[in-house]
Formats: structure tokens, C-alpha cells, sequence
């Protein structure tokens, strides 16, 4: 069975990201507050504070969200009963939980930050904020639909099966061709030169097929519309590949080097949320709900 996955993410997100809203605008009147002024708010300290019935709640699940994104390790080790699965899926699921769980943490914090367990606060707050930059690193290695890497011969078929369907079916002219030719850039070594282009080329990549087309346009203007966006997918496609194929290397020594810091960052901000929590059990907090 084909699930809607997408759908089922982007009402994920919403929900979530509502959720954190509506609490973080019914609450905001107490955050605005000294600490020293928030039991005089009664029954705003009695629902917003940590350890109140919504502030509680709040860290319960956003605690319980970042526990479950380690489900993205164990399925890459591939530990039993996780074995099923695309990678990419369960890394878009990871990347919920990493968002969401955080977000929610913040509004248990109610802004209120000291002693150790602030420690696990930041710490899960620097990895969470790496996790983009680490997204960034695993989009630049070349992947299969199920998120596999790929290897270095199937990128080459790949860039090769583009070009072959650029140069033929595609009806470019030697005007066309070279503007193609010439989308992909010119790549140094990879070096810090290289990597300002290629986050350059990566920013505005969203309207980049857009002007190629446009430039298609005005050597071609009798080309149909669908022949010239064909024309401008395939070439920014292969350009891509290309791109990511000239870097792989470099890209894959930072991408180890991020994992280096991403993920003792990681198991230190859960080990102090399980100090904290049993020091919370063990000074007398209990299920708030
Ligand atoms: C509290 C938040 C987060 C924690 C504790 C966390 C933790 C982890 C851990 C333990 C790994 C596994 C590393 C490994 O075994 O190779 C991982 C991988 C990863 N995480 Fe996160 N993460 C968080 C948030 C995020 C966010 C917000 C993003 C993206 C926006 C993200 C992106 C990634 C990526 C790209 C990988 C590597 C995937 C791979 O190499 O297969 N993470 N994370």
C-alpha cells in the first residue's frame, strides 16, 4: 500500500508548529515575566510553569519526540524490527521529531534557563541547529529515491543517460547546446573558492532552471514552452550531478566530520534529560496528567 507521505508530513508539521503556537501565544503574557513575579500569576504559573498541567505536557511529549528520533539511528544500523522503510522517509520523519520536540521543549523551559539540565538544553539546541547544515551535506551527496547513497559508476551513467537525452530527443540547437554546456560552471578544486560557488549555485537554486529557460527562450523562441522547461529540468539535473560528482570527496570528509560533532552533542543532551528527569521523579514530580 502506497501512503501519502508527503500529506501525512505536511499535517505533521502543521499540527505541531500549531500546537507550539497556540500555547506560545496563550502563554506569552507569563514568559514576559520576572521569575520572581510568576507565582503572583496564579493560575498562568499553575498551567504554564515546568512542572504545570500544559508546561509538563509540553515537555512530556517534546522529551518523548526527541528520544523517538533516534529511531533514525537504530534503523540505519539496522536493528531488528526497523528493517523496513526507505532511509529518506525515515530521516524526513527524524527531522520532525527534531524540529517539533525542541519547539516544544523551549515552551516547557518557559524560558527559564539554570543549572545542569540547561546543559541538555543547549546542547540538544546545537544539534538540532547543525541538523540543517548537516541536511545541506547529505542533499550534496548524490542519492537513489530510497536515499541510498549512490556510487561514483552510477552517478556517471546517470550524468551520461542526461546528456544523451539532452543531445537527442530534446531538439537543441548548437545555441541551446552550448548554453547547456555551460550551466553546469566551472569548478576548481575543491577548496574554499569552490565551496562559496557551490553554496552560491545552491541558494539560488530555485530559479535557476526559471532563467535558464528564459535564456533558451531568447536563442530558441519558437521552441514550445514544455521543450524548453524539458530542456532546462534535464540540464539543471545533470548539473547537479556533476557538480556533486566534482565535490564528493570533500563533501563526504565534512559530512563525516559533522557526524563527529552532531552525535556526541546528541547522546550528551539525552543522558542529562535522563538525570534531569529522574531528579525531577525523585523530588516528588509526578504524571501531571
Ligand atoms: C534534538 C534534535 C536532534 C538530535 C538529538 C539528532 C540526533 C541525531 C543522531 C543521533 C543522528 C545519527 C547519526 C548517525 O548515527 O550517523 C542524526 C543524524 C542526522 N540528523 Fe539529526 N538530530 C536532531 C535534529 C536534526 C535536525 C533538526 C535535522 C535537520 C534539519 C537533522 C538532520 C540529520 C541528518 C542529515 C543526519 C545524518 C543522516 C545520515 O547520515 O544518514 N537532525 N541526528
Amino acid at each position: 500500500m502506497r501512503y501519502p507521505f508527503r500529506a501525512i508530513m505536511t499535517v505533521l508539521y502543521v499540527a505541531g508548529f500549531s500546537t507550539a503556537a497556540y500555547f506560545a501565544w496563550q502563554a506569552a503574557g507569563y514568559y514576559g515575566l520576572a521569575l520572581a513575579e510568576r507565582p503572583l500569576a496564579t493560575e498562568m504559573h499553575k498551567l504554564y510553569k515546568p512542572g504545570g498541567l500544559v508546561g509538563h505536557g509540553l515537555g512530556i511529549v517534546g522529551g518523548t519526540m526527541v528520544l523517538a528520533l533516534f529511531l533514525y539511528p537504530a534503523r540505519k544500523r539496522r536493528l531488528p524490527g526497523l528493517r523496513w522503510g526507505t532511509m529518506s522517509r525515515w530521516l524526513t520523519v527524524h527531522i520532525w521529531f527534531g524540529i517539533t520536540g525542541p519547539v516544544l521543549i523551549t515552551l516547557h523551559t518557559a524560558l527559564k534557563f539554570g543549572g545542569i539540565v540547561s546543559i541538555s538544553y543547549f546542547s540538544m539546541m546545537a544539534v538540532m541547529l547543525s541538523g540543517f547544515f548537516g541536511r545541506y551535506l547529505y542533499s550534496m551527496i548524490p542519492r537513489g529515491p530510497g536515499g541510498d547513497a549512490l556510487s561514483r559508476k552510477q552517478i556517471d551513467e546517470l550524468v551520461a543517460h542526461l546528456g544523451e537525452t539532452l543531445a537527442g530527443r530534446d531538439q537543441t540547437t548548437s545555441e541551446i547546446a552550448r548554453l547547456t554546456d555551460r550551466y553546469a560552471g566551472q569548478l576548481g578544486q575543491p577548496g574554499i573558492i569552490t565551496w562559496g560557488r557551490i553554496l552560491a549555485f545552491d541558494l539560488t537554486r530555485p530559479i535557476r532552471p526559471w532563467l535558464l529557460g528564459r535564456s533558451i527562450h531568447r536563442v530558441a523562441p519558437d521552441l514550445p514552452r514544455t521543450a524548453v522547461q524539458k530542456i532546462s529540468k534535464r540540464t539543471h539535473q545533470r548539473a547537479m550531478l556533476v557538480r556533486r560528482r566534482r565535490m564528493l570527496d570533500s563533501v563526504n570528509r565534512v559530512f563525516d566530520l559533522w557526524h563527529v560533532v552532531h552525535k556526541p552533542f546528541a547522546y550528551v543532551a539525552v543522558i542529562i534529560m535522563f538525570l534531569h528527569i529522574a531528579v525531577a521523579l525523585l523530588m516528588g514530580s509526578r504524571w501531571v496528567f
